[in-house]
């Protein structure tokens, strides 16, 4: 990567779910990477997007004063600020746009609009080994499963995706119906390390094409705990490690199926993961074994820039910046991009 080693520094927001979170990149690196969660959505067992908000109101000054104040950095050094365009809740994103238009404004430098699902992309750019092109990535966060095939300008082409539920919401809705605290992804991920796959079984997604489907798997789990719990009403509780092992397994052998698909029809040999669930122990490991068993080489972003963090922000908006995509003022966020 042929990044100029001029000083550039850009602060980036992100704040497009319930994170927020700030990084300075100054030339190819990450200087500073701070992200402050919100506990308060664990009592309702999801994301309420109107607290959400108000908490990046809280949160925001402090977390982008902290970014700089670690990457040594003032207002006045920065060359560029970028934050999270979509998608996203409204309200959140409109917290982190407003902040960085108003920075922008009074710096005059110039403002960068990001697109937060490109950025999970960008995350396997900004510690090298850096994945060869083309490359396959398969973005699973919260909110989208996508296979998206990255070519050396970095375009990126959505040649598959889920059709209803993403894979982190298939993992957070199982985990909420076996009673697990929000949210439910690694948490289910920790126990399932505990438990044996193979005791209980529940039907394989068999959509077809490239696409996803895990509204089935969230249906199944929820009928086979209702029937077990009439005979057992202990049943969850005795049978809870083995139980998320076997919804862990069945995600993750649907995603690598799909992977392995798109690898083999567009003859790709670079193939990486990125986004919440890419943090996920079983996923991480059989990703590698089945790379090194079909010859593809695979790549998996630092744990820091899986899940919903601003230095992959940064690295998309050093991309942009180099090409001098800006946003005007006007600019507002949208909850999906292709609005
Ligand atoms: O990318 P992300 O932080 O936020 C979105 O853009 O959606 O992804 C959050 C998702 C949640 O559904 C969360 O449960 C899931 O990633 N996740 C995991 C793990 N860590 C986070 N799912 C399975 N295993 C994990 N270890
Ligand atoms: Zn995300």
């Amino acid at each position: 990567m042929d990044l100029t080693t001029s000083n550039i520094r850009i602060l980036a927001i992100e704040s497009s779910c319930d994170d927020t979170a700030a990084s300075v990149i100054v030339d190819n690196k990450i200087c500073s990477n701070i992200v402050a969660g919100q506990l308060v959505h664990q009592k309702y067992g999801g994301v309420v997007p109107e607290l959400a908000s108000r908490n990046h109101q809280q949160h925001i000054v402090t977390v982008v004063q902290e970014a700089l104040k670690k990457a040594e950095t003032s207002t006045e050094q920065l060359s560029a600020v970028a934050f999270t365009k979509g998608p996203g809740l409204l309200g959140s994103l409109m917290v982190g746009s407003s902040f960085a238009k108003s920075l922008a404004l009074a710096l005059e430098i110039p403002l960068i609009g990001v697109n937060h699902l490109q950025a999970h992309v960008f995350a396997h750019f900004i510690d090298e080994p850096y994945p060869q092109f083309p490359f396959m990535c398969l973005l699973v966060s919260g909110g989208h499963t996508q296979l998206i095939l990255v070519q050396e300008d970095f375009s990126m082409r959505i040649i598959g995706e889920t059709l209803d539920d993403a894979a982190g919401e298939a993992f957070d809705k199982c985990a909420k119906i076996l009673g697990l605290p929000y949210p439910g992804g690694p948490e289910l991920d920790k126990l399932a390390g505990y438990g044996d796959p193979n005791i209980f079984q529940f039907p394989k997604s068999n959509v077809g094409g490239l696409d996803f489907s895990f509204s089935g798997l969230k249906t199944s789990v929820l009928y086979f705990i209702r029937d077990q719990i009439k005979q057992d009403p202990d049943f969850v509780q005795k049978n809870l490690s083995n139980l998320c092992a076997a919804i862990q397994h069945n995600i993750v052998s649907a995603l690598l199926m799909k992977l392995e698909k798109a690898c083999s029809e567009f003859g790709i040999v670079h193939a990486g993961i990125a986004g919440g669930v890419s943090a996920n122990s079983e996923l991480r490991k059989r990703l590698q074994m089945w790379g090194t068993k079909k010859g593809v080489q695979t790549y998996i972003p630092d744990f820091a820039y899986c899940t919903d963090n601003a230095a992959m922000i940064a690295r998309a908006a050093r991309h942009l910046y180099d090409q001098r995509i800006y946003e005007p003022l006007s600019t507002a966020p949208s909850a999906r991009m292709n609005e």
